[in-house]
Protein backbone atom coordinates (compact mmCIF):
# COMPACT_ATOMS: atom_id res chain seq x y z
CA UNK A 1 0.00 0.00 0.00
CA UNK A 2 1.39 3.03 -1.19
CA UNK A 3 -0.12 5.90 1.17
CA UNK A 4 1.78 9.09 2.74
CA UNK A 5 -0.42 10.54 5.67
CA UNK A 6 1.07 13.79 7.14
CA UNK A 7 4.49 13.49 9.06
CA UNK A 8 2.85 13.95 12.39
CA UNK A 9 0.29 11.69 12.28
CA UNK A 10 -0.50 9.66 15.36
CA UNK A 11 -0.14 5.94 14.44
CA UNK A 12 -1.40 3.93 17.45
CA UNK A 13 -2.98 1.05 19.03
CA UNK A 14 -5.97 0.86 21.88
CA UNK A 15 -7.24 -1.16 25.05
CA UNK A 16 -8.77 -0.73 28.15
CA UNK A 17 -8.16 -1.30 31.76
CA UNK A 18 -11.11 -4.15 32.56
CA UNK A 19 -10.07 -5.99 29.37
CA UNK A 20 -6.57 -6.32 29.58
CA UNK A 21 -5.70 -6.39 33.05
CA UNK A 22 -6.48 -8.88 35.35
CA UNK A 23 -5.04 -8.66 38.81
CA UNK A 24 -8.66 -7.79 40.32
CA UNK A 25 -7.98 -7.79 43.58
CA UNK A 26 -4.56 -6.79 43.82
CA UNK A 27 -3.07 -4.19 45.23
CA UNK A 28 -6.43 -3.06 46.44
CA UNK A 29 -8.05 -2.76 43.67
CA UNK A 30 -11.87 -2.54 44.65
CA UNK A 31 -14.65 -3.82 43.39
CA UNK A 32 -16.18 -2.69 39.45
CA UNK A 33 -19.56 -3.21 38.02
CA UNK A 34 -17.82 -5.26 35.57
CA UNK A 35 -16.34 -7.58 38.34
CA UNK A 36 -19.76 -7.99 39.85
CA UNK A 37 -21.53 -8.58 36.32
CA UNK A 38 -19.23 -10.50 35.18
CA UNK A 39 -19.73 -13.08 37.68
CA UNK A 40 -23.10 -12.93 37.43
CA UNK A 41 -24.78 -15.79 36.00
CA UNK A 42 -25.53 -16.30 32.27
CA UNK A 43 -24.25 -12.17 31.26
CA UNK A 44 -20.98 -13.55 29.46
CA UNK A 45 -20.43 -16.24 27.09
CA UNK A 46 -18.63 -19.00 28.54
CA UNK A 47 -19.26 -17.64 31.97
CA UNK A 48 -15.93 -15.73 31.13
CA UNK A 49 -14.52 -12.83 34.02
CA UNK A 50 -12.25 -10.10 33.38
CA UNK A 51 -10.04 -11.69 36.44
CA UNK A 52 -6.69 -12.78 34.52
CA UNK A 53 -7.41 -11.45 31.32
CA UNK A 54 -4.00 -10.61 29.74
CA UNK A 55 -2.86 -10.65 32.91
CA UNK A 56 -1.29 -6.98 31.88
CA UNK A 57 -0.97 -5.47 34.94
CA UNK A 58 1.57 -8.00 35.82
CA UNK A 59 3.26 -8.24 32.61
CA UNK A 60 2.85 -4.21 31.25
CA UNK A 61 6.62 -4.27 30.55
CA UNK A 62 7.00 -6.81 27.84
CA UNK A 63 3.39 -5.62 26.68
CA UNK A 64 4.97 -1.72 26.63
CA UNK A 65 8.52 -3.23 24.85
CA UNK A 66 5.77 -4.95 22.17
CA UNK A 67 4.09 -2.12 21.74
CA UNK A 68 7.21 -0.43 21.05
CA UNK A 69 8.50 -2.94 18.62
CA UNK A 70 5.46 -2.43 16.35
CA UNK A 71 6.87 0.93 15.39
CA UNK A 72 3.99 2.97 16.51
CA UNK A 73 3.90 6.46 18.00
CA UNK A 74 1.18 6.26 20.94
CA UNK A 75 -0.71 3.60 22.91
CA UNK A 76 -4.20 4.54 24.09
CA UNK A 77 -4.76 3.23 27.63
CA UNK A 78 -7.44 3.51 29.70
CA UNK A 79 -7.24 3.95 33.66
CA UNK A 80 -9.29 1.63 36.47
CA UNK A 81 -11.28 3.99 38.34
CA UNK A 82 -11.61 1.16 41.46
CA UNK A 83 -7.47 0.95 41.06
CA UNK A 84 -7.28 4.94 42.11
CA UNK A 85 -10.20 4.77 44.15
CA UNK A 86 -11.63 1.62 45.48
CA UNK A 87 -15.24 3.12 47.12
CA UNK A 88 -15.24 5.27 43.86
CA UNK A 89 -14.18 8.19 45.98
CA UNK A 90 -12.67 9.51 49.40
CA UNK A 91 -9.19 7.44 50.32
CA UNK A 92 -6.92 7.02 47.24
CA UNK A 93 -5.09 3.71 46.80
CA UNK A 94 -1.19 4.88 46.36
CA UNK A 95 -0.62 1.59 45.12
CA UNK A 96 -3.36 1.53 42.24
CA UNK A 97 -1.41 5.01 41.09
CA UNK A 98 1.82 3.37 41.49
CA UNK A 99 0.57 0.62 38.81
CA UNK A 100 0.41 3.64 36.09
CA UNK A 101 2.94 5.87 37.04
CA UNK A 102 4.92 2.61 36.00
CA UNK A 103 2.90 2.26 32.70
CA UNK A 104 3.35 5.70 32.02
CA UNK A 105 7.35 5.63 33.04
CA UNK A 106 7.81 2.57 30.71
CA UNK A 107 6.21 4.28 27.48
CA UNK A 108 7.91 7.67 28.00
CA UNK A 109 11.62 5.69 28.08
CA UNK A 110 10.28 4.23 25.13
CA UNK A 111 9.54 7.13 23.30
CA UNK A 112 5.88 6.26 22.94
CA UNK A 113 3.10 8.99 23.88
CA UNK A 114 0.07 7.62 26.42
CA UNK A 115 -3.29 8.52 25.64
CA UNK A 116 -5.15 8.05 28.68
CA UNK A 117 -8.93 7.32 28.86
CA UNK A 118 -10.15 7.71 32.01
CA UNK A 119 -13.69 5.83 31.81
CA UNK A 120 -13.66 2.69 29.75
CA UNK A 121 -16.95 1.49 31.69
CA UNK A 122 -15.51 -0.39 34.80
CA UNK A 123 -17.23 2.59 37.34
CA UNK A 124 -16.34 1.53 41.02
CA UNK A 125 -19.54 -1.09 42.21
CA UNK A 126 -19.93 1.26 45.06
CA UNK A 127 -20.87 3.78 43.16
CA UNK A 128 -23.56 1.85 41.49
CA UNK A 129 -24.70 0.43 44.67
CA UNK A 130 -25.79 4.27 44.98
CA UNK A 131 -27.38 4.20 41.82
CA UNK A 132 -24.42 4.90 39.67
CA UNK A 133 -24.60 6.71 35.94
CA UNK A 134 -28.27 7.78 37.20
CA UNK A 135 -26.96 9.74 40.55
CA UNK A 136 -25.26 13.32 39.83
CA UNK A 137 -23.05 13.13 42.48
CA UNK A 138 -21.33 10.06 40.60
CA UNK A 139 -20.37 12.85 38.18
CA UNK A 140 -18.93 14.60 40.92
CA UNK A 141 -16.91 11.86 42.29
CA UNK A 142 -15.49 11.35 38.76
CA UNK A 143 -14.58 15.37 38.64
CA UNK A 144 -12.94 14.40 41.78
CA UNK A 145 -10.73 11.15 40.61
CA UNK A 146 -10.12 12.92 37.59
CA UNK A 147 -8.95 16.15 38.97
CA UNK A 148 -5.99 14.20 40.48
CA UNK A 149 -5.04 12.25 37.31
CA UNK A 150 -4.39 15.60 36.11
CA UNK A 151 -2.64 16.71 39.18
CA UNK A 152 -0.52 12.96 38.79
CA UNK A 153 0.18 12.83 35.19
CA UNK A 154 -0.92 16.11 33.81
CA UNK A 155 3.05 16.98 32.83
CA UNK A 156 3.44 13.44 31.26
CA UNK A 157 0.63 12.54 29.41
CA UNK A 158 -0.63 14.70 26.74
CA UNK A 159 -3.60 13.51 25.79
CA UNK A 160 -6.57 12.64 27.61
CA UNK A 161 -9.99 10.97 26.95
CA UNK A 162 -12.74 11.45 29.26
CA UNK A 163 -14.90 8.81 28.69
CA UNK A 164 -15.13 6.25 26.24
CA UNK A 165 -18.46 5.30 24.19
CA UNK A 166 -21.09 7.18 27.15
CA UNK A 167 -24.05 5.72 24.62
CA UNK A 168 -22.55 2.33 25.57
CA UNK A 169 -22.29 3.11 29.07
CA UNK A 170 -25.99 4.26 29.22
CA UNK A 171 -27.68 1.90 26.41
CA UNK A 172 -26.19 -0.86 26.96
CA UNK A 173 -25.55 -0.76 30.78
CA UNK A 174 -29.09 1.05 31.76
CA UNK A 175 -31.15 0.17 28.59
CA UNK A 176 -30.96 -3.05 26.96
CA UNK A 177 -29.16 -4.28 30.16
CA UNK A 178 -26.52 -6.38 28.05
CA UNK A 179 -23.51 -4.72 29.45
CA UNK A 180 -22.60 -3.77 33.09
CA UNK A 181 -24.85 -2.81 35.65
CA UNK A 182 -27.82 -4.86 33.26
CA UNK A 183 -29.94 -2.47 34.16
CA UNK A 184 -33.53 -2.59 31.45
CA UNK A 185 -34.76 0.93 31.98
CA UNK A 186 -34.95 3.43 29.03
CA UNK A 187 -35.70 6.09 31.79
CA UNK A 188 -32.71 5.63 33.59
CA UNK A 189 -30.26 5.10 30.15
CA UNK A 190 -31.59 8.47 29.17
CA UNK A 191 -30.56 9.98 32.77
CA UNK A 192 -27.10 8.05 32.73
CA UNK A 193 -26.61 9.51 29.69
CA UNK A 194 -27.01 12.78 30.81
CA UNK A 195 -24.88 12.44 33.81
CA UNK A 196 -22.24 11.10 32.10
CA UNK A 197 -21.84 13.77 29.80
CA UNK A 198 -22.08 16.26 32.47
CA UNK A 199 -19.72 14.08 34.16
CA UNK A 200 -17.24 14.62 30.92
CA UNK A 201 -17.64 18.59 31.27
CA UNK A 202 -16.94 18.47 35.14
CA UNK A 203 -13.79 16.83 34.55
CA UNK A 204 -13.47 18.96 31.16
CA UNK A 205 -13.47 22.16 34.07
CA UNK A 206 -10.87 20.51 36.59
CA UNK A 207 -8.34 19.78 33.43
CA UNK A 208 -8.28 23.47 32.20
CA UNK A 209 -7.67 24.53 36.00
CA UNK A 210 -4.53 22.18 36.24
CA UNK A 211 -1.72 24.10 34.02
CA UNK A 212 -0.43 21.57 31.74
CA UNK A 213 -0.12 21.42 28.34
CA UNK A 214 -2.02 18.81 27.55
CA UNK A 215 -4.97 18.23 25.60
CA UNK A 216 -8.46 16.61 26.16
CA UNK A 217 -11.39 15.17 24.18
CA UNK A 218 -14.07 12.56 24.35
CA UNK A 219 -14.82 9.27 22.55
CA UNK A 220 -18.36 9.01 20.84
CA UNK A 221 -19.19 5.59 18.58
CA UNK A 222 -20.40 6.56 15.91
CA UNK A 223 -22.26 4.60 12.95
CA UNK A 224 -23.07 6.65 10.26
CA UNK A 225 -27.00 5.88 9.45
CA UNK A 226 -27.91 5.57 5.62
CA UNK A 227 -31.27 5.85 4.50
CA UNK A 228 -32.54 2.89 3.48
CA UNK A 229 -34.14 4.26 -0.21
CA UNK A 230 -34.29 8.23 -1.36
CA UNK A 231 -37.58 8.88 -0.02
CA UNK A 232 -38.04 11.65 2.01
CA UNK A 233 -39.20 9.07 4.96
CA UNK A 234 -36.56 6.89 5.11
CA UNK A 235 -34.02 10.04 4.44
CA UNK A 236 -35.51 11.54 7.29
CA UNK A 237 -35.42 7.88 9.72
CA UNK A 238 -31.80 7.77 9.33
CA UNK A 239 -31.22 11.46 10.36
CA UNK A 240 -33.14 10.77 13.26
CA UNK A 241 -31.40 7.60 13.83
CA UNK A 242 -28.07 9.20 13.71
CA UNK A 243 -29.13 11.90 15.65
CA UNK A 244 -30.56 9.79 18.63
CA UNK A 245 -27.45 7.32 18.61
CA UNK A 246 -24.97 10.01 18.13
CA UNK A 247 -26.38 13.78 18.22
CA UNK A 248 -27.48 13.00 21.76
CA UNK A 249 -23.73 13.01 22.74
CA UNK A 250 -22.00 15.41 20.01
CA UNK A 251 -24.70 18.34 20.42
CA UNK A 252 -24.72 19.05 23.73
CA UNK A 253 -20.79 18.19 23.83
CA UNK A 254 -20.01 20.50 20.93
CA UNK A 255 -23.25 22.88 20.93
CA UNK A 256 -24.36 23.01 23.98
CA UNK A 257 -27.97 21.62 23.04
CA UNK A 258 -29.54 18.38 23.11
CA UNK A 259 -31.11 17.78 19.54
CA UNK A 260 -34.07 19.06 19.73
CA UNK A 261 -36.54 15.94 17.62
CA UNK A 262 -34.81 13.83 19.98
CA UNK A 263 -35.32 15.30 23.01
CA UNK A 264 -39.63 16.10 21.95
CA UNK A 265 -39.83 12.68 21.61
CA UNK A 266 -38.31 11.96 25.01
CA UNK A 267 -40.46 14.28 26.60
CA UNK A 268 -43.25 12.98 24.52
CA UNK A 269 -42.85 9.79 26.80
CA UNK A 270 -41.65 10.76 29.56
CA UNK A 271 -38.28 10.25 28.98
CA UNK A 272 -36.90 13.69 29.03
CA UNK A 273 -33.67 13.43 31.50
CA UNK A 274 -33.99 15.84 34.73
CA UNK A 275 -31.41 18.17 34.75
CA UNK A 276 -30.16 21.65 36.03
CA UNK A 277 -29.95 25.06 34.19
CA UNK A 278 -26.28 25.24 34.18
CA UNK A 279 -25.76 21.41 33.17
CA UNK A 280 -25.38 22.11 29.27
CA UNK A 281 -22.63 24.67 29.96
CA UNK A 282 -20.85 22.81 31.85
CA UNK A 283 -21.09 20.01 29.47
CA UNK A 284 -19.78 22.35 26.51
CA UNK A 285 -16.72 22.96 28.17
CA UNK A 286 -14.69 23.33 24.92
CA UNK A 287 -12.62 20.32 23.90
CA UNK A 288 -9.78 20.01 22.33
CA UNK A 289 -10.41 16.90 19.50
CA UNK A 290 -12.82 14.77 19.08
CA UNK A 291 -12.49 10.83 19.29
CA UNK A 292 -14.19 8.63 16.93
CA UNK A 293 -14.84 4.75 17.68
CA UNK A 294 -15.87 3.42 14.25
CA UNK A 295 -16.93 -0.40 13.11
CA UNK A 296 -19.30 0.05 10.82
CA UNK A 297 -22.73 1.73 9.82
CA UNK A 298 -26.13 1.23 9.84
CA UNK A 299 -29.35 1.15 6.84
CA UNK A 300 -32.50 2.90 8.54
CA UNK A 301 -36.25 3.18 6.95
CA UNK A 302 -38.71 4.72 8.09
CA UNK A 303 -41.93 3.04 9.59
CA UNK A 304 -41.62 1.10 13.14
CA UNK A 305 -44.43 1.32 15.65
CA UNK A 306 -42.17 -0.54 18.39
CA UNK A 307 -39.34 2.44 18.45
CA UNK A 308 -40.29 5.55 19.67
CA UNK A 309 -38.24 6.81 16.63
CA UNK A 310 -40.42 4.90 14.21
CA UNK A 311 -36.95 3.92 12.25
CA UNK A 312 -36.24 0.42 11.44
CA UNK A 313 -33.04 -1.52 10.72
CA UNK A 314 -32.29 -3.29 7.37
CA UNK A 315 -30.22 -5.70 6.51
CA UNK A 316 -26.42 -5.15 5.51
CA UNK A 317 -25.71 -5.46 1.82
CA UNK A 318 -21.60 -6.58 2.64
CA UNK A 319 -19.65 -8.73 4.20
CA UNK A 320 -19.90 -8.81 7.70
CA UNK A 321 -16.81 -9.57 10.72
CA UNK A 322 -17.33 -12.25 13.61
CA UNK A 323 -19.51 -9.79 15.47
CA UNK A 324 -22.44 -9.35 12.40
CA UNK A 325 -20.84 -5.84 11.63
CA UNK A 326 -20.98 -4.71 7.72
CA UNK A 327 -17.60 -4.05 6.79
CA UNK A 328 -18.29 -0.60 5.19
CA UNK A 329 -14.95 1.25 4.95
CA UNK A 330 -16.49 4.37 3.13
CA UNK A 331 -18.44 4.96 6.18
CA UNK A 332 -15.26 6.50 7.73
CA UNK A 333 -14.69 8.95 5.09
CA UNK A 334 -18.43 9.91 5.07
CA UNK A 335 -18.46 10.29 8.38
CA UNK A 336 -15.25 12.21 9.04
CA UNK A 337 -16.33 14.79 6.07
CA UNK A 338 -19.95 14.88 7.46
CA UNK A 339 -18.26 15.72 11.07
CA UNK A 340 -16.39 18.27 9.60
CA UNK A 341 -18.87 20.31 7.87
CA UNK A 342 -21.44 20.20 10.69
CA UNK A 343 -18.78 20.76 13.92
CA UNK A 344 -16.28 23.07 12.08
CA UNK A 345 -12.08 22.18 12.12
CA UNK A 346 -11.88 20.48 15.89
CA UNK A 347 -8.86 18.10 15.39
CA UNK A 348 -10.35 14.67 15.05
CA UNK A 349 -8.55 11.59 16.22
CA UNK A 350 -9.82 7.83 15.10
CA UNK A 351 -9.39 5.99 18.56
CA UNK A 352 -10.87 2.82 17.61
CA UNK A 353 -11.27 1.04 14.30
CA UNK A 354 -10.00 -2.86 13.91
CA UNK A 355 -12.22 -5.74 13.26
CA UNK A 356 -13.17 -9.36 14.94
CA UNK A 357 -12.54 -12.83 12.84
CA UNK A 358 -11.93 -16.33 13.58
CA UNK A 359 -8.54 -16.75 14.08
CA UNK A 360 -6.82 -19.52 14.32
CA UNK A 361 -2.77 -20.11 16.05
CA UNK A 362 -1.06 -22.46 13.71
CA UNK A 363 2.43 -22.71 14.54
CA UNK A 364 2.57 -19.52 16.09
CA UNK A 365 1.35 -17.80 13.24
CA UNK A 366 -1.95 -16.13 12.69
CA UNK A 367 -2.68 -15.72 9.24
CA UNK A 368 -5.59 -12.85 9.56
CA UNK A 369 -5.74 -11.62 5.95
CA UNK A 370 -9.03 -10.06 6.69
CA UNK A 371 -8.26 -8.29 9.58
CA UNK A 372 -5.15 -6.98 7.39
CA UNK A 373 -7.35 -6.24 4.53
CA UNK A 374 -10.03 -4.38 6.78
CA UNK A 375 -7.71 -1.90 8.54
CA UNK A 376 -5.63 -1.30 5.08
CA UNK A 377 -9.35 -0.20 3.59
CA UNK A 378 -9.93 2.11 6.54
CA UNK A 379 -6.63 3.61 6.34
CA UNK A 380 -7.34 4.06 2.51
CA UNK A 381 -10.62 6.21 3.54
CA UNK A 382 -9.04 8.25 6.35
CA UNK A 383 -6.67 9.06 4.05
CA UNK A 384 -9.38 10.58 1.26
CA UNK A 385 -10.51 12.00 4.27
CA UNK A 386 -6.81 14.09 5.11
CA UNK A 387 -7.09 14.88 1.28
CA UNK A 388 -10.46 16.51 1.66
CA UNK A 389 -9.15 18.89 4.37
CA UNK A 390 -10.46 17.06 6.91
CA UNK A 391 -7.85 17.81 10.00
CA UNK A 392 -7.69 13.86 11.12
CA UNK A 393 -4.56 13.89 13.61
CA UNK A 394 -4.35 10.38 14.29
CA UNK A 395 -5.69 6.61 14.12
CA UNK A 396 -5.46 3.94 17.03
CA UNK A 397 -5.90 -0.05 15.44
CA UNK A 398 -8.40 -1.68 18.30
CA UNK A 399 -6.83 -3.73 19.45
CA UNK A 400 -3.06 -4.36 20.47
CA UNK A 401 -3.78 -7.36 21.36
CA UNK A 402 -6.83 -9.94 21.82
CA UNK A 403 -8.75 -9.39 25.21
CA UNK A 404 -12.01 -10.09 27.07
CA UNK A 405 -14.67 -8.57 24.69
CA UNK A 406 -17.58 -7.54 26.69
CA UNK A 407 -20.15 -9.66 27.09
CA UNK A 408 -18.90 -12.22 24.16
CA UNK A 409 -16.10 -13.21 26.55
CA UNK A 410 -12.58 -14.40 25.46
CA UNK A 411 -14.19 -16.21 22.31
CA UNK A 412 -14.31 -12.81 20.16
CA UNK A 413 -10.91 -11.87 19.26
CA UNK A 414 -10.07 -8.16 17.99
CA UNK A 415 -6.13 -8.19 18.53
CA UNK A 416 -3.37 -7.60 16.18
CA UNK A 417 -1.33 -9.39 18.38
CA UNK A 418 -2.62 -13.03 19.62
CA UNK A 419 -3.10 -14.37 23.22
CA UNK A 420 -2.91 -17.76 24.08
CA UNK A 421 -5.02 -17.41 27.36
CA UNK A 422 -3.75 -20.68 28.90
CA UNK A 423 0.21 -19.44 28.77
CA UNK A 424 -0.34 -15.89 28.23
CA UNK A 425 2.15 -15.79 25.23
CA UNK A 426 1.69 -13.10 22.54
CA UNK A 427 1.74 -13.70 19.00
CA UNK A 428 2.01 -11.08 16.09
CA UNK A 429 -0.35 -11.73 13.89
CA UNK A 430 0.08 -11.23 10.16
CA UNK A 431 -2.27 -8.20 10.55
CA UNK A 432 0.61 -6.93 12.93
CA UNK A 433 3.46 -7.69 11.24
CA UNK A 434 1.84 -5.86 7.65
CA UNK A 435 0.99 -2.87 10.39
CA UNK A 436 4.87 -2.36 11.10
CA UNK A 437 5.72 -2.47 7.95
CA UNK A 438 3.22 0.07 6.74
CA UNK A 439 4.68 2.22 9.61
CA UNK A 440 7.88 1.81 8.60
CA UNK A 441 6.76 3.94 5.29
CA UNK A 442 5.69 6.26 7.35
CA UNK A 443 8.18 8.07 8.80
C1 LIG B 1 -15.97 -0.70 21.44
C2 LIG B 1 -15.33 -0.64 22.81
C3 LIG B 1 -14.09 -1.49 22.94
C4 LIG B 1 -14.20 -2.79 22.19
C5 LIG B 1 -14.67 -2.57 20.79
C6 LIG B 1 -14.77 -3.82 19.95
O1 LIG B 1 -17.33 -0.43 21.55
O2 LIG B 1 -14.99 0.68 23.13
O3 LIG B 1 -13.81 -1.65 24.30
O4 LIG B 1 -14.98 -3.68 22.88
O5 LIG B 1 -15.92 -1.93 20.80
Amino acid sequence: MNLQFPKDFIWGVATAAYQIEGAYNQDGRGESIWDRFSKTHGKILNGDTGDVACDHYNRYQEDVAMIKNLGVDSYRFSIAWPRIFPNGFGKLNPKGLDFYKRLVNELLENDLIPCATLYHWDLPQVLQDKGGWTNRDTAKCFQDYAAIMFQEFGDVVPYWITLNEPWCSAQMGYGNGQHAPGIKDPKQAIQAAHYLLYAHGLAVEAFRSVTGNGQIGITLNMSPKYPASDSPEDVAAAQRGFAADVGWYLDPVLKGAYPEEIFQIYKKHNLAPEMEAKDLDVISTAIDFLGINYYHRRILGAGNPDSIFNYKSYPSVYEKTRMGWEIYPEGIYDLLVYLNKTYGDLPLFITENGACFDDQLVEGEVHDHQRTKYLQDHFVQCHRAIEAGVPLKGFYVWSLMDNFEWAYGYDYRFGIVYVDYETQTRYLKDSAKWYREFLTTQK
